[in-house]
């Protein structure tokens, strides 16, 4: 870790510039916050009037303070901030928390750099600028314009939004969510995730993570933490700013599929980072984290009164990825004498609805002592044997028995009495809700991280490849000025690779397409070759299935009238005769760089229906062999790899060494910026790449 980072969250001393006796300006807020919440350390308000607020000396200037100063939060107009940082670097002052807003969110760009430049001139480090503060229940600090008296607690809060962290810090209080930390981090000019999230890899108070994020600074670092970090502790993170944006000037399918937001799952999921949908879910899910102990094993068990609730609840934890206990046998002789002989204890665990506290008390119990059951779900519906009442200290009694022992939630349905004696005891932080799927939804993200932690980190697949006979190819494109690969260049680069192509020859005229055909053998297929026909079919440019010498002549001239139309200053050199391919899987292999994360790589299903299905998966390089595999068979139509209606199974292994072949030239060739091959076609035994596209950096810039 930078060593340096704690001194933000447990600064031995601490200066609020602009701080003010006015106690509606925000430099008294700041400076009565620090006063109140038991700040430790020495505190310095600066102001040039000089005096004493809230019994503190006040300092004219920061050089005036004598002691070192670790954080100085700056409260001052935009215009000032310049020179009041500029005197903060004199001081050699370490972080500086910039409340001030009317820089960057405002187009001031330049203005920010400037304070960056300066900072880290003399080694400091910027929070901010336009942030609400930073608070850190370590440090005993709350220098933020927020709330007073912050629960204490494991939960540290990372928000690019200043509004909806303070909301959310209130929210934190209603809902009973201690806080370790609370960070702002508005604008991002120097400081990011990354480096608070390094603070929080190593902070023993902090237990779960929870991030607001509208853009990610350096996705590559934060994948990087972020893997360490969820191996220990889990991130939930909800980032708005879902953006179509990226996807317009797209020149492939995989860059136009590849959007801003899917990359960033993907990111978020290789990272073992739990997305929350909006900030109910993400409360909701941060607080049973920051309660519940992990679980010790798999196995989780159902206790309800309702029959159909418990049909419910089964469907949750499928939808959830929890696993059921389903050993019987072992279920009847724990749970046999407490269900009646009409109910079930085939998990879900039926009392049925004659059960009184009494049943539900023993069921608990038997659960809770039952070493083989590793988490509850404990339903109930409101009926008139249910007495309420008796049944909240059941529910309390055994909580506070298996509270950090095992993960346990509890869901009940009816009307006022439900309401006011069992789900009034979320108040009690009991993980209790009206709606089965929020407490099923809970124990399913606290597997998730269960899994994640368990989860072998593989290492990436190094190819061997000899890439020199791509370089030269890449090198002769260059010189020519053109951005993108001809096909024969592509296939050259495939064969080089080791992936296999069908059987193919250029022919100038219908003469030499009819030979070429009667060699490779019919049926055959016809393919336009053009430097400005990018999408062939499109362009009327490809015939398939031509069956004989008479087919392929017409074919041949159609062929070029079809694309002198589409593009009539387009150059035709030629059209390809290929190989017709039959009886494969037609997919999708593709890589592209992305702005934020680095190396992308995209597999799917393909062909000309690629972007009307969305059936892809992503992943951010570099991947091992295992995760390729996962990449497969995260898709929808994976089954079809396994074989359906009697087919034979696909060559995944073949699948999986194109992929990482492609990552390997991607990786290695820093020119190539994009690379599809679609369709690549896997049959029972080995594939074939029919189409390939290759592009070359600044291809954007120049289309
Ligand atoms: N050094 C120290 N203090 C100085 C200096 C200096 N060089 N120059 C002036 N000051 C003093 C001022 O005299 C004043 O103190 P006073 O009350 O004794 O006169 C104090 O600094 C503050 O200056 P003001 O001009 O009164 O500025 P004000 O407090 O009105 O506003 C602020 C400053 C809060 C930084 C404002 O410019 C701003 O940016 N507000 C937005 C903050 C914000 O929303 N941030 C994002 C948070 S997240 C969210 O969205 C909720």
């Amino acid at each position: 870790m930078n060593e340096n980072i704690k001194y933000l969250f447990l600064p031995r001393s601490t200066a609020v510039i602009g701080a003010s006796s006015d106690p509606n300006k925000i430099g008294y807020k700041i400076l009565s916050n620090i006063k109140d919440g038991n700040y430790e350390g020495n505190v310095y308000p600066v102001n040039p009037k000089g005096g004493e607020i809230l019994g503190y000396s006040v300092f004219k200037d920061i050089n005036e303070i004598k002691e070192e100063v670790d954080l100085a939060t700056i409260c001052v107009p935009a215009e000032i901030v310049l020179p009041v940082v500029k005197s903060c670097a004199q001081k050699k002052v370490k972080f500086l928390s910039i409340i001030t807003s009317g820089f960057g969110e405002i187009g001031k760009v330049k203005e920010e750099e400037e304070l960056v430049k300066i900072a880290r001139g003399s080694g400091m480090r910027i929070l901010g600028p336009n942030i609400f503060g930073v608070y850190s229940a370590k440090g005993k600090l709350n220098a933020t314009f927020g709330p007073k008296n912050i629960k204490e607690g494991n939960v540290a809060f990372i928000t690019q939004s200043g509004a909806l962290g303070i909301a959310l810090m209130g929210k934190t209080q209603t809902e009973g969510i201690g806080l370790s930390a609370m960070v702002s981090e508005g604008n991002k000019a120097d400081l990011g995730e990354s480096d608070l999230l390094e603070y929080f890899l190593y902070d023993e108070k902090t237990k779960v993570i929870f991030l607001y994020l509208e853009s990610l600074k350096n996705g590559e670092l934060f994948l990087r933490i972020a893997q360490k970090l969820t191996k220990q502790k889990p991130i939930i993170v909800l980032k708005a700013g879902v953006s179509k944006r990226g996807t317009l000037a797209a020149a492939s399918h995989t860059g136009s599929l590849a959007g801003d937001d899917k990359i960033f799952d993907a990111a978020m999921k290789q990272a073992g980072i739990i997305r929350a949908n909006n900030v109910n879910q993400a409360i909701t899910w941060i607080k049973f984290l920051s309660e519940a102990p992990l679980p010790k094993g798999k196995n989780t068990l159902i206790i309800t009164n309702g029959g159909g609730a418990g049909v419910l609840t089964t469907d949750y934890c499928e939808k959830y990825n929890l696993k059921l206990r389903d050993d019987f046998d072992n279920l009847k002789k724990i749970y046999g004498d407490v269900v009646p002989y009409f109910g079930s204890t085939k998990n879900p665990i039926d009392l049925t609805g004659q059960a009184t506290y009494i049943e539900y008390g023993k069921a608990l119990k038997r659960a809770i002592e039952d070493k083989d059951t590793h988490s509850i779900i404990c339903l109930g519906c409101e009926t008139a044997v249910f007495d309420t009442k008796n049944l909240r200290t059941t529910i309390l009694e055994n909580y506070n028995v298996v509270r950090d022992k095992k993960p346990i939630v509890f869901s009940f349905v009816g009307g006022k009495k439900t309401e006011e004696d069992l789900l009034s005891l979320r108040f009690l932080n009991i993980p209790i809700f009206g709606e089965s799927e929020e407490a099923v939804s809970c124990l399913g993200i606290l597997y998730k991280h269960y899994y994640n932690i368990q989860k072998k980190t593989s290492l990436s697949q190094k190819l061997n490849l000899d890439l020199e006979g791509v370089k030269k190819i890449i090198t002769e494109v260059k010189n020519q000025k053109r951005n993108f690969l001809l096909p024969y260049e592509s296939e050259e680069i495939m064969k080089i690779i080791g992936v296999s192509l069908p059987q193919k020859a250029l022919a100038k005229n219908k003469k030499e397409a009819v030979l070429l055909a009667k060699k490779i053998g019919f049926p055959v297929v016809l393919k336009v070759v053009s430097p400005q026909i990018i999408h062939k079919t499109e362009a009327g440019g490809v015939i398939l299935d031509i069956k004989n010498e008479k087919e392929t002549e017409a074919s041949f001239e159609k062929i070029i009238t079809n694309c002198q139309k589409y593009n009539s200053k387009a150059k035709i050199e030629g059209v390809e005769v290929n190989e017709m391919i039959k009886d494969g899987l037609e997919v999708i292999v593709g890589a592209k760089k992305d702005k934020n994360f680095g190396k992308i790589l995209m597999f799917g299903l393909g062909g000309i229906y690629v972007e009307v299905f969305k059936d892809v998966s992503f992943r951010i390089c570099p991947i091992s062999e295992e995760e390729a595999f996962e990449m497969v068979k995260e898709i929808k139509a994976y089954p079809l790899f396994v074989g359906v209606r009697g087919e034979k199974p696909k060559d995944v292994d073949s699948l999986k060494e194109t992929i990482l072949k492609i990552q390997a030239l991607i990786d290695s060739i820093p020119e190539i910026s994009e690379i599809e091959i679609n369709p690549l076609v896997v049959f029972d035994k080995g594939t074939k790449a029919l189409d390939i596209r290759i592009l070359l950096a600044d291809y954007s810039k120049q289309s």
